[in-house]
C-alpha cells in the first residue's frame, strides 16, 4: 500500500473532541524524541505532516490525521522524558489513560523504541502497561541509521529476552529509520491487512 492524501484533521486533550470513531485508528506512541513524528511523516510521505524537533516534549496533543478518508492516524505525546514536572507527567497519564480505555475504533497501537538503547524501564513497563490492559499493539524500532546492523540486533534481543520474562507471546517487531526511509513498506503492509479484515 502506498498512501495517497494524508490530512491533519485536529489536536485534542480529550477523546470526547476526537473526530467521530467510525474507522479504524492506529496510534504511535514512546518517549520524547523516539522519532514517533518522523515516522508518521515517513509512513505519509509528507515531511511536514507531523511536527517534529530536536528537542523533546514537541508533541503535547492527541494529533489526528484522516489518511486516504479511511483510516486515522494518530500521533500521541511522548512519555519519560526527564525535564517534564511531576504534575504535567500525571497529566499526561491520565490523558493518554482515559484515551487507551475509551477510543473504541483503537485498533492498533505502534510502541516506538530507540534501536540504540538496551532496555530501558519506561519502555518495559509501557509495554507491560498496554499487555495489561489488553491494547493490541506492536513494537517498533526507529533510527536505525544511527548505529551498526549488530548493535541494533543485540539491543532487539536484549528487549525481547526481557519482555519474554514476563510474556509468553510477543507482539509483532518492525525495524525502521526515518532517515534512511527504512520499515516503510512492511509498516504499510501491516496496516493494509488489518483495515482488510
Ligand atoms: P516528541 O514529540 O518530542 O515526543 O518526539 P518524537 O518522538 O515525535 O520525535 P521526532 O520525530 O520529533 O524526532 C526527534 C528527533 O530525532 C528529530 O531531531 C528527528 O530528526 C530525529 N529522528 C527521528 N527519526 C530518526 C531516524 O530514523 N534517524 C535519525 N538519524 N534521526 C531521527
Ligand atoms: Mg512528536
Amino acid at each position: 500500500m502506498e498512501i495517497k492524501e494524508a490530512k491533519f484533521l485536529m489536536s485534542n486533550t480529550k477523546v470526547e473532541l476526537c473526530p467521530a470513531p467510525d474507522k479504524p485508528e492506529y496510534a504511535f506512541i514512546g518517549r520524547s524524541n523516539v522519532g514517533k513524528s518522523s515516522l508518521i511523516n515517513m509512513l505519509t510521505g509528507q515531511k511536514g505532516l507531523a511536527k517534529t524537533s530536536s528537542s523533546p516534549g514537541k508533541t503535547q496533543l492527541i494529533n489526528h490525521f484522516l489518511v486516504d478518508n479511511s483510516w486515522y492516524l494518530v500521533d500521541l505525546p511522548g512519555y519519560g522524558y526527564a525535564k517534564v514536572s511531576k504534575e504535567s507527567r500525571e497529566k499526561w497519564r491520565r490523558m493518554i489513560n482515559y484515551y487507551f480505555q475509551k477510543r473504541e475504533n483503537l485498533t492498533c497501537v505502534f510502541v516506538l523504541i530507540d534501536s540504540r538503547h538496551e532496555p530501558l524501564q519506561p519502555d518495559l513497563d509501557f509495554i507491560d502497561y498496554l499487555g495489561n490492559m489488553g491494547v493490541p499493539f506492536v513494537i517498533v524500532f526507529t533510527k536505525l541509521d544511527k548505529q551498526s546492523a549488530a548493535k541494533t540486533d543485540a539491543n532487539i534481543a536484549a528487549y525481547e529476552a526481557k519482555l519474554r520474562e514476563t510474556w509468553d507471546e510477543l507482539p509483532p517487531i518492525f525495524k525502521t529509520s526515518a532517515e534512511k526511509r527504512i520499515g516503510k513498506d512492511e509498516i504499510l503492509a501491516y496496516i493494509d491487512e488489518i483495515n482488510e479484515k
